[in-house]
């Protein structure tokens, strides 16, 4: 039997921690979609076309090298608004949702317009200011030279260009539950998600 748990939100909203974990907590499978357009977005800055390089995505690609780099973001968020490179990756993502067991994929149209028919709907989000700087301590514990400005700026371009595209913006869907993680610790967010996703199940 297959169950989808669809997690949307702006970057660095607490998404990726809480997917990985509720996959984790209900042994479903998990889908980060974020690194298929990075992987797209990194080989645009070879010079690859991006649709090209969305139609011939290959596993390894993905698996390849850090993709979570803030070069690699902007790329990621620019090929993002491209239909043709969307549409190229929608069979892959409704595929890993249908499959038998559970499956949780996150990302910023999941719940709109890859699964609008999931089991339940997460929208993470936070203030500007948290994600910034959470992104902030991340790239800097990785040894990235960055500073807190810079980081709040790239986080709120690459917001604005993923919001108001005209193919499939980011936003909750109707029926998506908010949560709101600016004030919430890890564990506080993860239970509260957990606790959601069990009332469903
Ligand atoms: O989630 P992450 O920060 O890795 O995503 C990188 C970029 O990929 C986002 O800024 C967004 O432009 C794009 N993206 C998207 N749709 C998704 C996942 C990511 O447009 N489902």
């Amino acid at each position: 039997m297959s169950f989808a748990v669809a997690i949307d939100g702006p970057a660095a909203a607490g998404k990726g921690t809480i997917s990985k974990a509720v996959a984790a907590h209900f042994a479903f499978a998990h889908l980060d979609t974020g690194l298929l357009y990075r992987a797209v977005g990194r080989r645009t800055l070879n010079g690859t076309d991006p649709v090209a390089a969305a139609q011939d995505l290959t596993a390894e690609e993905l698996a390849q090298g850090d993709l979570r780099t803030a070069e690699i973001a902007q790329a990621a968020s620019k090929v993002a608004v491209i239909p043709e490179v969307r549409a190229a990756l929608v069979d892959f993502q409704r595929a890993f949702a249908r499959r038998a067991g559970g499956a949780v994929l996150d990302g910023r149209d999941i719940g709109t317009v890859i699964c609008p028919k999931a089991d339940v709907k997460l929208f993470v989000t936070a203030s500007a200011e948290v994600r910034a700087e959470r992104r902030f301590l991340e790239l800097n514990a990785k040894g990235a030279d960055v500073t807190r400005a810079q980081v709040l700026s790239d986080v709120q371009e690459r917001d604005a260009r993923d919001a108001e595209r005209s193919t499939a913006p980011m936003k909750p869907a109707e029926d998506a539950i908010l949560l709101d993680t600016s004030d919430l610790s890890i564990d506080e967010a993860l239970a509260q998600a957990i606790e959601v996703i069990e009332s469903m199940l």
